[in-house]
């Protein structure tokens, strides 16, 4: 009886850190970057992946294109435009060449993800509350910190290039 309440007590502990957590990852946290005021969306590193990217010149990284349970729906599917509640975020790491990889085949081979750098990119689908900016907010946080409103008011006017496309550059990697 005495291991039963014990075990009972254990799972209704862990069924309080689950409800927990979950109540945890609905909220967004922080705070929000200027002009759309959007939260670093939680639990994005876990998102699905739709693409990856490599920047040349001065940017120079490797890059992760994720998004939210809408967002990969809609990105497999070809839906545009993209429905509200979209969310797709864009990771980025140093380009670094992989030490352990030149061992291996006697010459510089292999690139992978170092350091993040350039920051962390959000796209958010509100056709309401963003009307006047193709329905999208866009947010950048470095080192979780939001960057400022110079760089947030770059974002609208170069996506502007694939309006056709719902403003979204990438295209699902199947
Ligand atoms: C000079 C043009 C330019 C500017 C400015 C720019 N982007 Fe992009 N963005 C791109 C291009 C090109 C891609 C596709 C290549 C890639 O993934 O790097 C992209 C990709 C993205 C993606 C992945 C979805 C997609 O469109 O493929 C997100 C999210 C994103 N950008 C957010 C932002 C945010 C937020 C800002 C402003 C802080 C911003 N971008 C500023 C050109 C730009």
């Amino acid at each position: 009886m005495r291991q039963m309440v014990f075990a009972l007590t254990a799972v209704a502990a862990l069924a309080a850190g689950v409800a927990y957590t979950a109540a945890a990852s609905a909220q967004a946290e922080g705070e929000a970057a200027p002009v759309f005021g959007i939260k670093l969306p939680p639990g994005y590193r876990d998102w699905r992946l739709i693409s990856v990217a490599h920047e040349e010149g001065m940017l120079n990284d490797l890059r992760a294109i994720l998004g939210n349970d809408v967002a990969v729906t809609a990105a497999r599917n070809g839906t545009r435009p993209f429905p509200d509640g979209t969310i797709i975020a864009r990771l980025a790491w140093d380009y670094a060449p992989l030490a352990e990889s030149e061992k291996a085949f006697g010459h510089h081979q292999s690139y992978v993800a170092g350091t993040p750098k350039n920051g962390v990119q959000f796209m958010v689908k509100d056709s309401v509350k963003y009307a006047s900016t193709g329905g999208w907010g866009f947010a950048q946080f470095n080192d979780g910190k939001a960057a400022d409103e110079a760089v947030i008011n770059t974002c609208f006017g170069c996506h502007a290039v694939v309006e056709d496309r719902d403003y979204v550059f990438n295209r699902y990697a199947p």
